[in-house]
């Protein structure tokens, strides 16, 4: 069965350790990421943005692939299908599809007023259907499913602002970006955080662009009050880098190697591998029902 992911996020904020939530692509991909939080015995969060539903043919085929794997691989630990980077419009077909948590992403509506406006609806409506819900202050820099922001510093005060309407997380820019990091990159800001903190209290806080952080600041974070750390790119690095070595190799090429269910499985157990490594730097190994 899936869940929302507010009761899990707020066992993490009391427990002081992060849930992943990963971004997934395909069946495969969805089967990787329950394998290696099922073997763990770690809640996960597993999200799809607006772009890989539309590779899947739709949100609710992504909802149908992940609920019925959840079942067939008899699954014990909490799941939630969230929505990730939703629009206005986005969140409306999410929800009619059957997702159980939801993030309306207003940071790149034309002003703070329509994001607070449109927040609060969802809110609403997504509470009547025991539906979680995220909002997003502040752009979040780097490119995702076409969508580029600036980066910024969320400001404190519309953190307050949108967390009083009752949303169940909030995803604050705290110098975090998607994608790979510059190496010029200043790292995150833990004073602009714990300012956000201050304000928002228990409300458990979302870094999106894990990728490439170096753990010991993604752990700081979470001490500091990060619960949900978004990856995506991560993985879809270790999965291209195992397919690549494998037909590097000239393993392809060998018997029926040709047949996907063997050319792609060196990239899938990648991916078991990395998501692994990634719950275990989070902390949410063996929290299944905490
Ligand atoms: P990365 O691709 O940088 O891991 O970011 C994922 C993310 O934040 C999804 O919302």
């Amino acid at each position: 069965m899936l869940v929302n992911a507010t009761a899990m996020l707020q066992a993490a904020v009391k427990g002081h350790y992060g849930i992943a939530a990963f971004n997934t692509n395909d069946l495969e991909w969805t089967r990787s990421i329950l394998t290696a939080a099922e073997e763990l015995q770690s809640p996960v969060i597993i999200q799809c943005t607006r772009g890989a539903a539309n590779w899947q043919q739709g949100f609710k085929v992504v909802k149908d692939i992940v609920e019925d794997l959840v079942d067939y691989m008899k699954i014990t630990v909490p799941v939630a299908m969230h929505l990730d980077h939703g629009t206005y419009e986005d969140c409306f077909e999410a929800i009619d599809a059957g997702f159980t948590s939801i993030m309306y992403d207003g940071s790149h509506e034309p002003t703070f007023d329509i994001n607070m406006e449109r927040t609060a609806e969802i809110v609403k409506l997504c509470h009547s259907k025991g539906i979680s819900v995220e909002a997003e202050v502040g752009g979040i820099g780097g490119v995702e499913d076409g969508v580029a922001s600036n980066g910024e510093l969320a400001d404190p005060e519309e953190c307050k602002a949108i967390a009083d309407l009752g949303v169940d997380f909030l995803a604050c820019g705290i110098g975090n970006i998607h994608g790979l990091y510059p190496e010029d990159w200043a790292g995150l800001s833990m004073d602009r955080l714990a300012e956000i903190k201050a304000l928002t209290g228990d409300l458990p806080l979302v870094l999106h662009g894990g990728t490439g952080i170096p753990t010991a600041m993604v752990q700081e974070a979470i001490t500091n009050g990060v619960a949900k750390i978004n990856v995506n790119t991560d993985l879809q690095v270790v999965m291209a880098k195992a397919t690549r070595a494998f037909i590097e190799s000239g393993k392809d090429l060998e018997g029926k190697n040709y047949d996907p269910r063997k050319l792609l499985k060196p990239g899938f157990d990648a991916i078991v591998d990395r998501a692994k490594e990634l719950i275990v730097d989070f902390g949410s190994d063996g929290k299944g029902w905490a």
